[in-house]
């Protein structure tokens, strides 16, 4: 197969004359012709002929070339030569790929003509680059991850392995699972050779290998056994349930443990939450739908708006990157006047306790000012509430929006720390799951308090995903030596504390595109 020139000597590519001795008349256009079915002999004329007329022909493809020229070729099949012959990576390839005519019309015309669509050659396999524009970070701040996952074939098979890991408490494997994971769902087109992965980072050696496998195979013998493996089967099903970590999953399974059922015969003393979440195992492991969300949203709006008619709630988590469907609902609440969130939480929860709405709740206190101090930690330290909702099939139609009577305000001065839901009768819902026939699904809901100064760190932070929110404190750290957590940005350097209203203005402070969350699904 006749295939694109090896490499020969470059005669003064960029300078005033053509290696045929004829002035080079238009200097910014570099012509590449390929070889492949043009033949040689065709090649060196139309060579020479374009020469005579004052364009500078390139015999290899370089960085100055600005037009690829091909004959009868598809703009992949040109782009796998050229990647092929001359090591061009799509990363950083800028050159037009273009038909024969553009070529013979320019001739025609004594001048290269502008581009026209028709002389472009249509690209399918788009290159990362081509489309992203720039080299791909390995940040995932820094780059822009939609749902629209185009390579989820290799990101399950990476997912499974990344929670192997997990469940093996194996955190630098986990970590790199995830992010290869993560990197190949923010690539614009669906890789099908090994080559498609020139120019991407953060792709370990074992990755690759996973990679490679299931693109000769279809599958991976190693995330294969994974599935099949009993631990990983018994500590997954433990960890889903709602209060249960690796740990305890782990203590379990070495005890011989392996259902549902025998958790729920054993003797194990199960904590609150853990109590809770296998009562309502069935129905928090059915995703909630984007429905579900916005009906919940309404019910904490109106049940929040009867004590704080200004209180700001929005909806975060997956569902604000777009997500149809999730394992919780997340709700951020704050009000513009900073303070008079103060002790919501507790008239809110018992309010709709009181309303048969809440089937769980934890109340967390802020912990802020005691640990500003400290180390930075994972999470945060807002007032926030991890309940279970019991949400009715048939519509809410009896939540007034109305101000609440004494009744309600009383309630909050005598609610304690934790365990409103004890007080809402939770016994009688636990017959009523039990039951099976129900009227109602148990969701799991988060509801976190943020004082408006920390609004919009807060926002940022609990829109995730997980990968982006690390990403984002790694890049602070790293290039900007600044402390990023949920609360509030620290610069290290200037000593202080940067405010910020809005997320935009957080990205602009870590000098960052602006990523909307949408984009954020890494
Ligand atoms: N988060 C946090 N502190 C926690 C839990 C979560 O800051 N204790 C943040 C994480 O950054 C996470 C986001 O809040 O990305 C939402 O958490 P979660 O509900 O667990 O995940 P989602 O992305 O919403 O996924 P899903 O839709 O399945 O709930
Ligand atoms: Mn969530
Ligand atoms: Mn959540």
């Amino acid at each position: 197969m006749a295939l694109l020139p090896r490499k020969k000597r470059r005669k003064d590519p960029l300078g005033g004359n053509s290696p045929g001795g004829a002035m080079v008349k238009f200097k910014e256009i570099g012509i590449f012709l390929v070889e492949r079915r043009m033949g040689s002999s065709r090649r060196s004329f139309l060579t020479e002929l374009a020469r005579k007329k004052g364009f500078r022909v390139e015999e290899q493809m370089s960085e100055s070339v600005t037009h690829v020229v091909s004959e009868n070729n598809t703009g992949d099949e040109v782009l796998e030569l050229l990647e092929k012959q001359n090591g061009i990576c799509s990363t950083g390839f800028t050159a037009a790929l273009v038909d024969i005519t553009w070529f013979t019309e320019s001739m025609g015309a004594g001048r290269p003509l502008e581009l026209e669509n028709c002389h472009r050659l249509q690209v399918k396999r788009i290159s990362a680059a081509a489309v992203i524009g720039t080299p791909i970070s390995p940040y995932a701040c820094q780059r822009r991850t939609t749902l629209n996952n185009k390579n989820r074939l290799f990101t399950d098979a990476l997912k499974i392995l990344a929670e192997n890991a997990e469940l093996c408490e194996s955190e630098g494997r986990y970590l790199a699972f995830t992010r290869a994971s993560s990197i190949l769902k923010s690539l614009p087109y669906n890789m099908t050779r090994m080559d498609d992965l020139q120019g991407i980072p953060s792709l370990g050696d074992h990755s690759r290998k996973v990679i490679k496998e299931i693109l000769e195979d279809g599958i991976c013998s190693e995330v294969e056994n994974v599935i099949q493996n009993e631990r990983y089967q018994t500590l997954k099903l433990f960890t889903s349930i709602f209060g249960v970590g690796v740990k305890t999953a782990d203590k379990w399974y070495r005890e011989g443990l392996r259902t549902l059922d025998e958790l729920r015969a054993s003797k194990i003393k199960l904590t609150k939450e853990q109590t809770a979440g296998l009562l309502y195992y069935e129905d928090l492991n059915v995703p909630v739908t984007r429905a579900e969300a916005d009906l919940i949203g309404q019910i904490v709006e109106a049940a929040i708006h009867r004590f704080l008619p200004t209180a700001v709630i929005t909806l975060t988590g997956g569902f604000r990157r777009g997500n149809e469907s999730g394992h919780d609902v997340d709700f951020l609440i704050t009000h513009p006047e900073e303070g008079k969130e103060e002790g919501l939480i507790y008239q809110v929860i018992s309010w709709m306790a009181t309303q048969g709405l809440i089937l769980y709740d934890d109340i967390t206190e802020n912990s802020y000012q005691k640990w500003k101090n400290q180390e930075p930690e994972k999470f945060d330290h807002f007032t926030k509430c991890f309940s279970i909702f019991k949400l009715k099939r048939e519509p809410i139609c009896n939540l007034e929006l109305s101000r609440p009577s004494n009744h309600d305000c009383l309630a909050v001065n005598e609610i304690g720390r934790k365990g409103l839901a004890d007080r809402a009768g939770t016994t009688q819902h636990v017959t009523a799951a039990a039951a099976g026939d129900k009227d109602w699904k148990a969701v799991r809901v988060d509801l976190i308090i943020a004082p408006f100064g920390q609004y919009a760190y807060a926002l940022l932070g609990w829109t995730g995903s997980r990968l982006f929110e690390r990403d984002l404190r790694r890049y602070a750290k790293h290039f900007k030596h600044m402390n990023l957590n949920s609360h509030s940005l620290f610069d290290n350097e200037q000593n202080k504390l940067l405010a910020a209203a809005t997320e935009e203005e957080i990205f602009a402070h870590l000098g960052l595109d602006y990523i909307p969350p949408h984009e954020r699904n890494a």
